[in-house]
């Protein structure tokens, strides 16, 4: 499929502009294609318990299931008006419905996820789970 980065960094800009971060001044937004040709956005919110702020790409996985689910192909992040990196934690979400193929805008290269996050935790089946 056809991915149009630019298109994808500059809905990544407005997202940003959703997000709610007084606390670290960092406005961060994700915007995100799934397989299927559908948008996604998502921008991080924070909290005064700093420690569950969430990430932009959390709420963008949480657009992602609210609209059809699906998997995400291709997602770029703007922290602050530039192109950044997602966190580890966000690396090990993302695989989780975009797997090992998904694409990630790193400073304008398309990197698969499986490059960002080798040796991932596996998803589901866990081994030895029963994945109640
Ligand atoms: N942040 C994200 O939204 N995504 C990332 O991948 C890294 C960090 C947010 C969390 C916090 O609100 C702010 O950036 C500063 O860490």
């Amino acid at each position: 499929m056809r991915i149009d980065w630019d298109d994808l960094r500059n809905r990544a800009r407005l997202a940003a502009a959703r997000s709610y971060s007084p606390y670290s001044g960092f406005a961060v937004g994700a915007a995100g294609l799934t397989t299927d040709g559908r948008h996604l956005a998502g921008c991080n919110i924070e909290s005064a318990s700093y420690g569950i702020t969430m990430c932009a790409e959390n709420s963008l996985v949480a657009d992602l299931h609210m609209n059809g689910g699906g998997r995400i192909a291709a997602i770029a992040v703007v922290g602050n008006g530039e192109s950044i990196t997602p966190c580890g934690r966000c690396r090990q979400l993302l695989w989780e419905f975009g797997g090992e193929d998904c694409l990630v805008d790193i400073d304008g290269t398309p990197t698969t996820l499986s490059t960002l996050l080798p040796h991932a935790f596996p998803t589901l089946p866990l081994p030895h789970g029963s994945g109640r």
